[in-house]
């Protein structure tokens, strides 16, 4: 049934050199609109490459990179971005003395041009449009679970809790695809869980596009609808999670009892 809604991201052919290093190689794969996709594959398989390649953080070395139809193989970062691609880092970056509340602002007046400082020194173009953007601002926070704690300074957060503020920032830049690197990182395992309900929810609810990169198995093949496999720069396998449990060629590259194979991945 995903497959007949309508492509949002083609990568065709993708190749990434770093010197001598072949950090991918003849990657080629779809996301379509509403999708969950999983990005997974042990250390050093390309997956935050492909990360970087789709937000324009690198170029690649071969390949093209379509978005929403346009071809966006050669945009900047900021193009990207604007384009409708927005991306969490794996070390959370976030003002740690402004509230919640206003963390999410400063995004969505990134995404407007009225800028952070602007939103920190309230000038009039703020306040014009000060009350839409706390309203805004409030439906992602509510979005990620973080209702109670919008006037919170964003650093009294648990460390759970500052990710998904850092995913209610990235939504708030009104993203077609939602680029998440291991969003669970440093998480405790009822944590981790919450927060792959919540993304589970937003796609659900929402219909945004996600690819994510999250090592623990079992959490990929609970929540997302199809799941690439990489292995040293290319596509091992892709399929839904059934599909990706049974492939011969998954299971010949991690041999191994089914909880070593989980943390054969990251
Ligand atoms: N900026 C870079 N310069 C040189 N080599 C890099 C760079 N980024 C990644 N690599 C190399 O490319 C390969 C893939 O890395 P990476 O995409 O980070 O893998 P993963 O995220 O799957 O662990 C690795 O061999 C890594 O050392
Ligand atoms: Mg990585």
């Amino acid at each position: 049934m995903v497959r007949e809604r309508a492509v949002l991201l083609k990568v065709k052919n993708v190749g990434k050199k770093f010197g001598g290093i072949r950090a991918l190689s003849d990657c080629s794969f779809d996301i379509v609109q509403g999708e969950l996709m999983g990005l997974i594959g042990p250390n050093g398989a390309g997956k935050t490459t492909v990360f970087n390649l789709l937000s324009g953080v690198l170029k690649p070395s071969s390949g093209e990179i379509f978005f929403n139809g346009k071809n966006i193989t050669d945009y900047s970062p900021a193009r990207t971005a604007r384009a409708g691609i927005a991306r969490t880092f794996q070390n959370i970056r976030l003002f740690g003395d402004l509230s919640v509340l206003d963390n999410i602002k400063v995004a969505f007046h990134m995404r407007h041009g009225t800028g952070f400082f602007h939103t920190v020194f309230h000038s009039a173009k703020f306040r014009r449009t000060e009350k839409e953007i706390t309203r805004q601002a409030m439906k992602f926070a509510e979005m990620m679970d973080l209702s109670d704690l919008m006037n919170e300074p964003a650093k009294k957060l648990s460390y759970g809790d500052q990710r998904k503020m850092e995913i209610a920032r990235a939504l708030a830049t009104n993203p077609k695809l939602l680029l998440l690197d291991e969003p669970a990182a440093g998480m405790n395992p009822q944590e981790t869980t919450d927060l792959m309900a919540t993304i589970k929810q937003v796609v659900a609810d929402h219909g945004m596009t996600v690819l994510i990169v999250e090592h623990d198995m079992r959490l990929v093949m609970n929540l997302c609808h199809r799941i690439q496999v990489l292995n040293q720069g290319r596509v091992l396998a892709r399929g839904t999670p059934e599909e990706i449990r049974n492939s011969p060629e998954v299971i010949k590259a991690y041999l191994g009892s089914p909880k070593e194979e989980a943390h054969a991945y990251s």
